[in-house]
């Protein structure tokens, strides 16, 4: 079976619910023609605009929440539950993005839990893990990326592998965001080889080819079609260079026509 690519985009904490409306209409238009036989497009909007963008997405583009606590109701104040992603329409829940772990100080026990409440809740779960500027410093990325898969999959179920419902993206901390600083393809293809060895080590060979590794941190058109065309990278997850419709459809139809000269 031909590999899909995977893009998506993480809108943080920068639309309101009106522009996040105008953001996926704009989006399902621009990609309406891509076939989705060949890409699985998703978005993950703030919490309060997921319910709108659920709404207007359409088939075409999956929506997803930014966090999730791990508990279905109780005294866990400014939290929300998966009953509640439920009810407003999200269909995948993103854990341990850099920005959780590093201003808000979550574990990588605390990942492994809401992980596990996410399949569980029949949510797509994408696991982000990424190295500091420090450990790379330290020569102990690898070492990091598999410690963050190793305790983020711990005790979970290989078969939600096949129901197509985990996934990571690889986002090395010192790429992401203002100031960050886009990794080169080649130390990106090094790494995917080593995620893809420790989800092997967790999963088991056979199931661990199955779950898609995305990259992300600092993405934008000029290197979007370097990172796909090589290694073992089945997408990208976008920041900046995706919060203008046009700007990820054009991304998009850059990528898209590489990863498949890749797949052949
Ligand atoms: P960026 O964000 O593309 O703006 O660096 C990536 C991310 O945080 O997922």
């Amino acid at each position: 079976m031909k590999k899909k690519l995977y893009v998506g985009t993480n809108n943080k904490m920068t639309m309101t619910i009106a522009e996040t409306k105008n953001f996926i209409t704009e989006l399902r238009e621009l990609t309406a023609d891509i076939s989705r036989d060949e890409m699985r497009l998703f978005v993950i909007p703030s919490y309060t605009a997921i319910s709108a963008a659920a709404d207007c997405a359409g088939d075409g583009i999956t929506i997803g929440a930014q966090n999730m606590c791990w508990e279905e109701r109780g005294q866990f104040t400014g939290e929300i539950s998966p009953l509640m992603l439920e009810e407003v329409g999200a269909a995948l829940v993103m854990t341990g993005h850099s920005e959780r772990r590093h201003i808000f100080r979550e574990t990588d026990e605390e990942e492994n839990k809401k992980v596990i409440s996410a399949l569980t809740h029949g949510f797509i779960s994408l696991l982000c893990i990424g190295e500091t500027g420090e450990e790379k410093a330290r020569g102990e990325s690898d070492e990091a990326l598999r410690r963050q898969i190793i305790k983020g999959f711990l005790g979970v179920n290989p078969s939600y592998i096949d129901r197509g419902m985990i996934w990571v993206a690889y986002e090395p901390v010192w790429a992401i965001g203002v100031g960050g600083k886009p990794a080169e393809p080649e130390y990106v293809f090094r790494r995917h080889e080593k995620i893809r060895e420790a989800l092997a080590f967790v999963f088991g060979i056979e199931r661990a080819e199955k779950v898609p590794i995305l990259y992300g941190g600092s993405v934008n058109n000029e290197n979007a079609p370097k990172l796909i065309a090589g290694g073992d990278v089945d997408g990208l997850f976008i920041g900046r260079s995706a919060w203008r419709a046009e700007n990820f459809s054009s991304i998009i139809r850059e990528v898209l026509p590489v990863f498949k000269v890749k797949e052949k």
